[in-house]
């Protein structure tokens, strides 16, 4: 992918980016990147970082290589944000919603009920042409490059006090979103209360009782163990929101062209890996849930909900032209990806 941009070749003449020791431990001859993930260890994220790291090192015989950190031992998303910013961590794992905070252009990928399949999602985010100005929109502001997105499943509700048929089942439960706009906005519209906090707090707000449920996909409703605290799990399936894969700007560009060339060209194959092996981790973590007694209902009126957050998504999406631009071929991947 052609992601180096004008801008961020100018910062390169400038040799602004030529120091430091490429957001790792740099030892030797060896730079070793950091990448930090939020999720544990059996997650395909932490994997395909396993997996980047190896394939990294081949490449550039073993000029570099990639540590990754899980469980948001280097911060919550928000400081990681600020960490890959200012180069000290080379790649994150970032959820679509934290990457609004950086442009809210962001949000054509984060709004309810937009996408009818993971492969119509996928379609639009492998559309290179399509994503260049997003995915490259925060090089120049915040040393950030989009490098790819990947699919994250689809989030429902769940929580401690009932199972969610209707919207009248969701009237005043306080539920955790994600920390952006457009998540506390749509809860509004759906009828709860929402909630906005960072992932790793949420469990012990579920625990304590300041929370009556979130909304999040199976596998991080089971590995964050929310699954022993809030019982009923709602398939309201009302976002399929992406994870992005975040690099340094800066430390792209301190790698010699061939190394930065050959990292650019596993990132597709890395993607596509997170992506696919995320299938299987769900029914994972839905057979994990169900022997914590965990009672999943499908019986959800999405309509109505759709209904509700309908003003909402068109609001968001006609914004501006990129925006436009993107609906429609999000349109356009959903007729030629429809739900199986
Ligand atoms: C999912 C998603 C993460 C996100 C998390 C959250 O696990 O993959 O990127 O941070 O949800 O709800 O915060």
């Amino acid at each position: 992918p052609k992601l180096v941009t004008a801008a961020t070749i100018g910062l390169l003449s400038l040799g602004l980016a030529a120091c430091g020791s490429g957001g790792g431990e740099g030892g030797g001859h060896k730079t070793v990147f950091k990448l930090a993930v939020s999720q544990t260890e059996e997650h395909p994220q932490y994997q395909a970082g396993i997996e980047l790291g190896k394939r990294l090192e081949e490449v550039t015989d073993g000029r570099y290589s990639v540590q990754v950190f899980g469980n948001e031992t280097l911060g919550t998303s928000t400081e990681v944000i600020q960490n890959v910013s200012d180069g000290t961590v080379a790649f994150m794992w970032c959820g679509g919603a934290n990457v609004e905070s950086l442009n809210e252009d962001f949000v054509v990928y984060n709004l309810p009920f937009v996408f009818d399949s993971m492969e119509a999602q996928l379609a639009v985010l492998n559309d290179e042409e399509l994503n260049h100005e997003l995915f490259t929109s925060l090089e120049e502001s915040k040393s950030i490059t989009v490098l790819s997105g990947v699919h994250a499943g689809q989030r429902s509700m769940y929580n401690s006090k009932r199972p969610i048929r209707t919207p009248a089942d969701l009237q005043g439960l306080k539920i955790r979103v994600q920390q952006s706009d457009s998540q506390v906005r749509m809860l509004e519209m759906l009828g709860g209360v929402p909630s906005p906090m960072s992932f790793g707090e949420v469990y012990s707000a579920l625990q304590t009782g300041v929370l009556d449920g979130a909304e999040n996909n199976e596998p991080s409703f089971d590995s964050m163990k929310h699954d022993e605290v809030a019982k009923y799990y709602s398939y309201t399936r009302h976002l399929m929101i992406p994870d992005f894969l975040l690099m340094s700007t800066t430390v792209l560009d301190d790698m010699n062209e061939a190394d930065r060339q050959a990292l650019l060209d596993l990132i597709p194959e890395i993607s596509a890996k997170a992506s696919a092996d995320f299938v299987p981790y769900v029914e994972e973590s839905i057979e994990n849930a169900e022997e914590l007694g965990v009672q999943f209902n499908d019986d959800v009126d999405t309509e109505a909900f759709k209904e509700l957050v309908a003003p909402m998504v068109d609001e968001y999406m006609s914004a501006n032209a990129l925006r436009t631009d993107m609906y429609t071929a999000i349109k356009q991947a959903n007729e030629e990806n429809p739900a199986a």
